[in-house]
């Protein structure tokens, strides 16, 4: 890889593929559907992509490919499998073929906060979940966080009741069905690379993202407000196959594994700022956010927690009271 301060800086800010890679260098290529300029994935993935090519000159080299440009969530999985693509970082909602011990992180109201989903994911059993997938092909490198979700639409949401009869965008999870059902909303999963067009021409009314998301892909354009409930979760699992992990010399895998894990740690550890930072972004563009009282946010948490049940057999009893310790 070219390793001059100026590529890797204009790989870094445009979080382009552009590091050309040399002869004899084992290519890297890591697929990813969100922009890179302040969001936390974009940032993330640069930033590994930098390091690789810095630190492993010679050795590897890696291209990260953004905004859907080479796949979709939907098709990055079966790509890595195919040997296309080594690297993806789709959010924890776009494994349900692969594991439904992740639905945990899509359950409503089941962590308190960015700090809750960090120690649960940094626990024994938040990590074991890293191999939860790897009789079918892929294995978990690391959580990479995103943040807290709000709900938007196409009219203030302020009462559950206000969601009723809406059609709302969500990921492609049975959970997030069931949460939109239980508004007795009509849920919409669609690919993220679709959704602020179908905001735009009133395919659906609303959605659920991140200030990252929804200030990455302008949500808030094409909605009348955001409402700040911060009801789930949406983080992600930077995931690689086994069998290309498994042929990599053993020398390589472990100076590639140390990378990833400071890059994680690194990343993780400034969420908050990130987030505060998109949130204010939203707000500096003219959005509009809605804050909920005590008291209406309560009204959400009894209208969406019951479908915790539903669930329960997939995640365990004991993941959900892990979890609930933790916010304690
Ligand atoms: C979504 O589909 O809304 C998100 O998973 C996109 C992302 O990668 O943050």
């Amino acid at each position: 890889a070219s390793a001059s301060a100026a590529a890797l800086a204009l790989a870094f800010t445009a979080g382009s593929a552009a590091a050309s890679c040399e002869a004899g260098e084992m290519v890297i290529k890591l697929s990813h559907v969100t922009n890179t300029d302040k969001h936390p994935k974009g940032i993330a993935a640069s930033l590994l992509q930098s390091r690789v090519n810095e630190e492993m000159n010679g050795k590897a080299c890696m291209e990260v490919y953004p905004n859907s440009t080479l796949y979709n969530d939907d098709q990055v999985l079966e790509a890595m499998l195919q040997g296309d693509v080594q690297m993806a970082a789709p959010s924890l909602s776009k494994f349900e073929k692969f594991t439904k011990q992740f639905r945990i992180f899509d359950l409503p109201f089941m962590f308190k906060n960015m700090d809750s989903v960090d120690a649960f994911q940094n626990s024994e059993a938040g990590q074991a979940m890293k191999e939860s997938m790897t009789r079918r092909g892929l294995l978990g490198l690391d959580f990479w966080h995103n943040g807290l979700k709000q709900f938007s639409a196409n009219k203030p949401l302020l009462e559950p009741g206000d969601a009723a009869g809406l059609k709302f965008r969500v990921q492609p999870s049975d959970v997030l069905v069931a949460q939109m059902e239980a508004l007795d909303a009509s849920p919409q999963p669609m690919a993220f690379s679709e959704v602020y067009g179908a905001l735009q021409t009133g395919v659906v009314d609303g959605q659920e993202n991140t200030w990252s998301n929804i200030y990455g892909q302008k949500f808030f354009e094409v909605q009348d407000g955001i409402t700040e409930t911060n009801h789930g979760v949406l983080d992600y699992m930077l995931v690689t196959s086994v069998d290309w992990w498994d042929s990599l010399d053993a020398d390589l895998r472990d100076q590639l594994e140390t990378i990833v894990h400071e890059v994680t740690a690194e990343r993780n550890a400034a969420i908050a700022d990130v987030d505060a930072e998109n949130r204010q972004a939203v707000l500096d563009a003219g959005g509009t956010i809605r804050e909920l009282t005590a008291e209406q946010r309560q009204d959400w948490v009894d209208v969406m927690k019951p479908v915790w049940e539903q669930f329960e057999g997939d995640v365990g009893a004991e993941n959900i009271q892990a979890a609930q310790d933790i916010n304690a």
